[in-house]
């Protein structure tokens, strides 16, 4: 299908399948796949490993912001797909533990931790044939997107999702935890004060609780030539 040069945004809650689906999108289309989230787990582990969080959970905002400049979260591509960075180490796994995510969400609700990572967002996006997942991609960092969606799904098949991503790395978490980690975020992600998660308007609603990938790229196609009057 040749899909002309936009920007699609996809949003949601945690472990809906918004990676996977993105990918798969980016694949389908040749599409430059940038994935949001990452860079703020990116931010997140930079401040981990400088002393930048506590074990009560709370994080130091000041000093984060204060190390913004000497942060350099980007991706890179290769035939296997694209890999998050940070400076010349690859963080794709280091970014993905319980505990970057247990930080994450209040890294992410710093404005200026914000502002640094829709800035990379969209000099990454110039030109188009993009499509970026995130919590508020087609609310605030692309608000102009030309296509939306809004991922859901039930938090049972999301954390058994999780945790079977988690299992499948090597980690040991409890299912439980996992649980408790996406209600939390959930809670955090559309109550914070900046950017909460939360459907555009004009965003297409995708609950693909009982939908398997190919479902969900079929309907995604059936979108895209609905909208853009593809005869396909
Ligand atoms: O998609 P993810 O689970 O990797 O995202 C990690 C966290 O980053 C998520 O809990 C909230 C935050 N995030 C955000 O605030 N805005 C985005 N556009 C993407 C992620």
């Amino acid at each position: 299908m040749n899909v002309p040069d936009i920007i699609i945004a996809i949003d949601g809650y945690s472990s809906t399948g918004k990676s996977t689906f993105a990918k798969l999108a980016a694949n389908a289309f040749s599409f430059l796949y940038l994935d949001s989230g990452a860079m703020y787990r990116g931010v997140t582990l930079y401040a981990l490993e400088h002393g930048m969080t506590s074990k009560d959970n709370t994080i130091d905002a000041a000093a984060i912001v204060g190390a913004l400049a000497d942060i350099d979260v980007t991706f890179r591509s290769t035939p296997n797909g694209s890999f998050t960075y940070l400076g010349e180490r690859c963080i794709e796994d280091d970014i993905r533990t319980l505990e970057v995510s247990s930080f994450v969400s209040p890294v992410s609700a710093i404005p200026e931790v914000r502002k640094y990572v829709d800035a990379r967002l969209h000099a990454l996006a110039e030109g188009g044939k993009v499509v970026m997942d995130g919590r508020d991609i087609g609310t605030t960092v692309f608000p102009n997107a030309h296509l939306k969606i809004f991922m859901t799904a039930g938090l049972e098949v999301r954390a058994r999702r999780r945790y079977d991503e988690m299992i499948a790395k090597g980690q040991t978490p409890s299912f439980e935890d996992v649980v408790k980690n996406l209600q939390d975020r959930d809670y955090y992600d559309s109550h914070r004060e900046v950017s909460p998660l939360t459907r555009a308007a004009d965003a297409f609603v995708l609950d693909n609780s009982a939908m398997t990938l190919d479902e969900e790229l079929i309907w995604l196609r059936g979108l895209i030539q609905g909208r853009f009057g593809i005869l396909e």
